[in-house]
């Protein structure tokens, strides 16, 4: 492992830390984000394991009654960011976004309790929440036993091709003026368009109309797919939870039931004729034709399917590094525009690591090669062109640099137990 990067990184974490939460980047996004904030903690836990159980504590404190722990935690107010707590009107104990963002909280809480067996104590007080957060999924976002979005930012890949169906369907014409700031940070070539932006504020101004009410917007929100990231992660997320819920002397037998649910509903998003799992457009009524990366997020929820094999493997051979967010070989694929084509660190350790844990060495390895390639040569960056490494999106990025300390820098056989 370098040690000159890993100190990097470790300063990255240390600058973008806020006291007690950690920005993703400075100036891009000023705020405290649901499932980069579990990579934050993670990746302090490997050098400041109290700092670490911290962050997942700040975490939960922005829980909202009814269990959602939403995407975006607005702890102070940041002209710098849109849309922000006025135009969201979260209904938290802290100003907050009205959606929820993939839950991964619980599968690091479970890693870092691995690491440092003296957070016991810490980990056990959030389990509830955390419980809470998995029960809330499982009232209102299921369709068939697969996880829903509400919004593309709920799955946490933005401007993915899989949306645009669902969005096609939103009529944005009456959304109203407004003023982006995304696009003063960073290249507008690389950031999603006018078009789907109008739609992404549609559907935030629908679900202030009914107060974040997630029954009712179980009814009318024109935007339901049921999407592979959420599911993949909500699945390993809740065996994570029954597991350290075993070891805390807790009744896990409800959560074994959903761990059956949600198995069952991974399976409907299986398209054969992409030859890989896919997303749902629940109102359409029918699959997105998208093999992304999230597709690949299958051994990481504990599925050793064979039938997504040849997929992942032409995907990776169809990029130099690592895996790209958007198969290669479509039609749309864009090697530098957001979740349209990029190779992200994330989602390759994500991959990368259920990989591993599935005992498929080979691809396992190569993503795990390519991404520390990517950042000993360009440093850490929010994501990556798969082609040509160049790095794109938002520089001194926290779950990239936590992405290098727990799992990119360190060579396979020095990784203790499961990833
Ligand atoms: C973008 C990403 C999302 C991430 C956020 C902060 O919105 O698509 O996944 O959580 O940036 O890094």
């Amino acid at each position: 492992m370098s040690m000159d990067l890993t100190e990097k990184a470790q300063g990255i974490l240390r600058g973008n830390d806020r006291g007690g939460y950690t920005l993703p980047t400075k100036g891009l996004y000023p705020y405290q984000w649901n499932w980069d904030s579990a990579f934050a903690a993670w990746g302090f836990a490997t050098f400041d394991a109290d700092r670490g159980w911290q962050e997942l504590e700040t975490l939960m404190s922005g829980q909202w009654e009814d269990g959602m722990i939403p995407h975006i935690l607005f702890h102070r107010p940041d002209p710098g960011y849109f849309p922000g707590p006025d135009v969201w009107q979260g209904r938290g104990p802290i100003p907050s976004s009205g959606i929820s963002q993939p839950p991964v909280a619980a599968s690091f809480m479970a890693k870092m309790l691995a690491m440092d067996p003296t957070g016991e104590a810490r980990a056990r007080a959030m389990w509830p929440a955390l419980k809470r957060w998995h029960r809330w999924f499982m009232d209102w976002r299921l369709d068939r036993g697969a996880v829903c979005v509400t919004h593309p930012w709920e799955a946490g890949r933005d401007n993915a091709p899989d949306w645009d169906g669902a969005m096609r369907a939103i009529d944005a014409d009456d959304v109203g003026e407004y003023t982006r700031r995304d696009t003063s940070h960073v290249d507008p070539a690389m950031r999603p368009t006018k078009y789907d932006y109008d739609r992404y504020l549609k559907l935030v101004q629908i679900g202030v109309s009914v107060g974040w009410d997630h029954e009712k917007l179980r009814e009318i929100n024109p935007f339901r797919v049921a999407d592979p990231t959420m599911t993949f992660t909500l699945l390993r997320a809740q065996r994570d939870l029954a597991a350290m819920g075993r070891r805390f002397g807790e009744d896990v037998s409800e959560i074994e039931e959903w761990i059956a649910v949600l198995e069952d509903g991974a399976e409907t998003l299986w398209n054969p004729e992409i030859g890989g799992y896919d997303s749902r457009d629940v109102r359409a009524g029918r699959f997105n034709g998208v093999l992304s990366n999230a597709s690949m997020l299958c051994w990481y929820a504990g599925i050793n399917d064979a039938r997504a094999l040849p997929a992942l493997e032409r995907m990776l051979a169809a990029a130099e590094y690592g895996l790209a967010s958007y198969d290669p070989e479509a039609e749309g694929f864009e090697s530098l525009r957001y979740w349209r084509g990029p190779t992200w660190p994330i989602m390759n350790y994500l991959v990368g690591s259920g990989l591993e844990e599935q005992g498929l060495d080979g691809p396992a390895a190569r993503i795990r090669r390519d991404t520390a390639r990517l950042m000993e040569a360009h440093g850490f960056a929010e994501y990556y062109d798969p082609h040509t490494s160049a790095p794109a999106g938002g520089g001194s990025f926290t779950w990239t640099a936590a992405v290098w300390l727990g799992w990119a820098g360190h060579a396979p056989q020095h990784q203790q137990g499961a990833a």
